[in-house]
């Protein structure tokens, strides 16, 4: 695991993670895993633990990090042989997130933060709401305020302990402009890692 990067992607909903992440697995290959999509893939499954977690995303709460680390994790081992990078989307949420990330699966190379207003926070996922053909549970204003609350209560204290590892990315931009910083931080963590793995040899 260490001479692949793991990335983690921070921000609050509707910032713009899944956005970036497309776009640098269309660049770079990386492994995206988000732990909302793996969550609501549990959702989608139709098991008691799927109806327990649905309830606590559509009040805007934080699932269990067991929940959330051990789904991470079987999916970072079923595609560890193959993967060029990890990027860990949604994760950590709070700051023991990170903490046991680090002991059981490995050290994160780098932390992306998108830093965006509440207000563009809201209108995007609003927008995106509107848009789609089929609306997620927790796209409604009064769910969104609460995601809002739950990320703001929690954010300064990931970023507090990361401090070192993280970037923070101004995304109130346009798309790709904020891509192009994307790929700067990226293309540093690739020199570094085949840096490493040069001086094992
Ligand atoms: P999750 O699925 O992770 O949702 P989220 O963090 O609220 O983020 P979103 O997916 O809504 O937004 P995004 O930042 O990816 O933005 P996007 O690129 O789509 O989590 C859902 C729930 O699961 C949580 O509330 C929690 O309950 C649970 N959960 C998840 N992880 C957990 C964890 N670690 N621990 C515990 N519980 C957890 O963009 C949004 C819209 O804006 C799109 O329409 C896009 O086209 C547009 N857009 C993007 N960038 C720009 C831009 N630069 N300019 C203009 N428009 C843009």
């Amino acid at each position: 695991m260490t001479d692949i990067p793991i990335i983690w992607i921070l921000g609050g909903p509707g910032c713009g993670k899944g956005t970036q992440c497309a776009k640098i697995v269309e660049k770079y290959g990386f492994t995206h895993l988000s732990s909302g999509d793996l969550l609501r893939n549990e959702v989608a499954s139709g098991s008691d633990k799927g109806r327990k977690l649905q309830a606590i995303m559509a009040s805007g709460g934080l699932v269990s990090n067991e929940e959330v680390l051990s789904l991470l994790n079987d999916a970072i081992v079923r595609s560890k042989g193959n993967s060029k990078g990890f990027l860990i989307d949604g994760y950590p949420r709070e700051k023991n997130q990170g903490v046991e990330f680090e002991i059981r699966v490995a050290p994160a190379d780098l932390a992306l933060y998108f830093d965006c207003s509440e207000e563009t926070m809201l209108k995007r996922i609003m927008a995106r709401a509107a848009a789609a053909a089929v609306q997620r549970a927790d796209d409604n204003e009064k769910t969104i305020r609460q995601r809002l609350k739950t990320f703001k209560n929690n954010t300064n204290d990931i970023l507090e302990l990361y401090n070192e590892k993280t970037l923070t990315i101004n995304a109130e931009r346009d798309v790709d402009d904020i891509f192009l910083e994307v790929c700067q931080a990226i293309d540093c963590v690739l020199k570094k890692k085949a840096k490493q793995v040069a001086a094992q040899c």
